[in-house]
């Protein structure tokens, strides 16, 4: 068997939502400690729901195509539901992910978190 889905492979060739959001209403970035991977997720907000969506990833391939998949699951959707999207989840959408790259769609998350988070900082010292 592949290690790797077709999902996979597809995501990672072929990455969607790859690139930077100017004036993004928040941005999330998060590294692994381990392998060094980074991961940088940009959002644009508009009424609590994400209108669009970009990603930088410097990292492995199942790190990248965890982000291509994540963008698409939250692309659309309120911030509440992008703020319950697991790292398992992702892995699902892609058609599993080998254990050992498990903790690479874990930046996928975090990413997400921390860039609604940045969101949420950044509307307050609007207020
Ligand atoms: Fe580092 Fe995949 S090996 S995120």
């Amino acid at each position: 068997m592949a290690l790797y889905s077709d999902k996979v492979m597809d995501h990672f060739r072929n990455p969607r939502n790859l690139g930077i959001i100017e004036n993004a209403d928040g941005i999330g970035e998060v590294g692994n400690a381990k392998c060094g991977d980074i991961m940088k997720i940009y959002l644009k907000i508009d009424n609590d729901i994400i209108t669009d969506v970009k990603f930088e990833t410097f990292g492995c391939g199942s790190a990248i195509a965890s982000s291509s998949m994540a963008t698409e699951l939250i692309k659309g959707k309120p911030i509440s539901e992008a703020l319950d999207l697991t790292n398992k989840a992702v892995a699902e959408a892609l058609d599993g992910l080998p254990k050992i790259k498990m903790h690479c769609s874990v930046l996928a998350e975090e990413a997400i978190k921390k860039a609604i988070e940045d969101y949420y900082e950044k509307k307050n010292e609007k207020l």
